[in-house]
């Protein structure tokens, strides 16, 4: 599973240039396997040109709200389920660190979009807490948002380690797929029928170190910010994918 996180950047221009480059580069028909989460305001845009082009690319929200009614900006479940799209991102950490998003409401969110939409829930520890060796205790805390679920459907963990977002910086392989298994076997363990997440890593995935990543047992994809700007980059991600393929 690949998945293109635009975050707050694009344009219809750029959107248009992006599916030109992807479809000149990704000549598979097989796409059921990577999802798009676009910009909300782009989703109708983003959805057309996937159905022109006969793709089938997921399509997914960065954000939702548990909420619903009198919230001015805000995205709901039902909204999501209406709109069918596939998956929403839940947690990413610039919403903890720009929005103040605590453990307690991506709970409330996640409960909310379980019977809707795939969650990609995203765990991950600050350099701070890397140096002082607390990842597994950091991400077992972010793990707990999933207590009390009842996983009929697929759920997905992104592990993105917040000093790697952005900054070209990224763990050894060895070390992501480590964390990985942990991840695996905490869900595993604390969910009623021993569902096991897929894992995807994000964190400066690029053209040039994704392959390393897919190679090893536990890492299920990516999650990818910057380097899925481009739909030629990340045709190429997604072929080195295929590549390795599990
Ligand atoms: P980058 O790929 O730009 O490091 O971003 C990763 C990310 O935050 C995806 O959600």
């Amino acid at each position: 599973m690949i998945i293109a996180n635009w975050k707050c950047n694009g344009s219809k221009q750029m959107i248009f240039t992006w599916f030109e480059e992807f479809v000149k580069n990704y000549i598979s028909k097989e796409s059921s396997y990577i999802g798009i989460a676009p910009p909300t305001i782009y989703l109708e845009y983003v959805k057309r040109i996937i159905s022109e082009k006969s793709l089938g690319i997921k399509l997914g929200t960065q954000d939702l709200d548990a909420a619903s009614g009198a919230m001015t900006g805000a995205i709901s479940a039902e909204m999501i389920l209406d709109y069918e799209c596939n998956f929403s991102i839940v947690g990413h950490s610039e919403r903890r660190q720009y929005f103040d998003e605590k453990n307690s409401s991506i709970k409330e969110k996640i409960h909310k979009l379980i019977d809707v939409a795939t969650p990609i829930l995203c765990v991950g520890e600050t350099f701070e807490e890397n140096k002082n060796n607390l990842i597994e205790e950091v991400i077992s805390k972010q793990l707990r948002v999933l207590e009390g679920l009842n996983f009929q459907n697929e759920i997905v963990i992104a592990y993105e380690p917040v000093w790697a977002i952005g900054t070209g910086k990224t763990p050894l392989k060895e070390e992501v797929n480590e964390i990985h298994k942990f991840i695996k076997d905490v869900v595993q363990s604390s969910s009623i029928n021993s569902l096991i997440p897929h894992v995807l890593y994000g964190g400066s995935v690029n053209v040039d170190n994704c392959k390393d990543f897919f190679n090893c047992e536990f890492i299920d994809g990516a999650l990818i910010g910057g380097a899925s700007l481009e739909g030629t980059s990340f045709a190429n991600i997604v072929k080195s994918f295929n590549g390795s393929y599990k």
